[in-house]
């Protein structure tokens, strides 16, 4: 595997390549089997895969925890080594906002609602990273996770309305086995909030059968969640937001 610190050491890289198509993973790193699912089905999917790495400031509100964000970089490269991925991409902030770090792009209508009602700044941030990590990187594919289903759907539609030439690829949810879905938050949860975090993609479940959005939000608040931010359908699925303590935690279920 191959370390780009700059677009010209990633250029390089790809130049040392053979033919074939580049699959891309984009993460923010603290790399768990979610994100190495991602790799895996890069690697299925396209001849060659790139991974990113790059905790981007411009998504995260100064209250929240960017600061505080696991980095775990050679523990991730070695997860990556193991995968066989081809290209590790780690830039730093100057790298990616030589200009500052002002917005150049919009989301889109995907963005409305949902995520962007408690996290204003989110999608803009992330469209405008992820636009500026193609443009770097220059894919042929790109796989994101269900796991952040908003996103897969912002990210689409960024795709189409740019017109990049980048399949992007969606991949399932990731859980452990009590069905809590794999995120690099979890790190931040005490045993007591392990056990009640896990009732969330129960609760969605049920809400999934019932269409009750709201006997779901309260049911959340009963089996101990702090403050619920929204359980929502949209594109056929039930997503949910809720905050333990200072973690907050999404998950989303298909509605059958
Ligand atoms: P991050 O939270 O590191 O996630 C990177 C990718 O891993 C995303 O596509 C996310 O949906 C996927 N993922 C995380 N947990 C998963 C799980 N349990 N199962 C399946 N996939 C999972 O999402 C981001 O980073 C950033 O917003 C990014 C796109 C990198 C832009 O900064």
């Amino acid at each position: 595997m191959k370390i780009a610190r700059t677009i010209e050491e990633l250029d390089a890289c790809k130049s040392a390549l053979g033919n074939g198509t580049l699959a891309y993973v984009p993460t923010m790193g603290a790399l768990h089997e979610g994100h190495l699912s991602l790799v895996r089905l890069a690697k299925e999917k396209g001849d060659y895969v790139a991974v990113s790495i790059f905790v981007n400031p411009t998504q995260f509100a100064p209250h929240e925890d960017f600061d505080s964000y696991p980095r775990i970089e050679n523990e991730d490269a070695k997860s990556l080594e193991a995968e066989g991925v081809d290209i590790l991409f780690l830039p730093t902030e100057d790298i990616m906002y030589p200009d500052g770090k002002d917005s150049d792009i919009k989301a889109g209508s995907a963005a409305k609602g949902l995520e962007t009602t408690f996290r204003p700044h989110f999608f803009d941030g992330v469209v405008n990273i992820v636009n500026r990590l193609f443009n770097a990187v220059k894919p042929d594919l790109a796989v994101f996770g269900e796991k952040d289903f908003q996103q897969l759907q912002v990210i689409k539609q960024m795709v189409e309305v740019l017109e990049l030439p980048i399949d992007v690829i969606g991949a399932p949810i990731i859980r452990d086995k009590s069905g809590l879905a794999l995120s690099s938050r979890n790190l931040y949860l005490s045993e007591d909030e392990l056990v009640t975090s896990r009732k969330l993609n129960v609760v969605l479940r049920e809400a999934a059968r019932t269409s009750d959005t709201e006997a779901a939000e309260k049911a959340l608040l009963d089996y101990g969640f702090d403050k619920i931010d929204y359980v929502a359908m949209r594109w056929n699925r039930v997503l949910g937001a809720a905050w333990l303590g200072e973690t907050r935690l999404i998950d989303n279920v298909a509605v059958r």
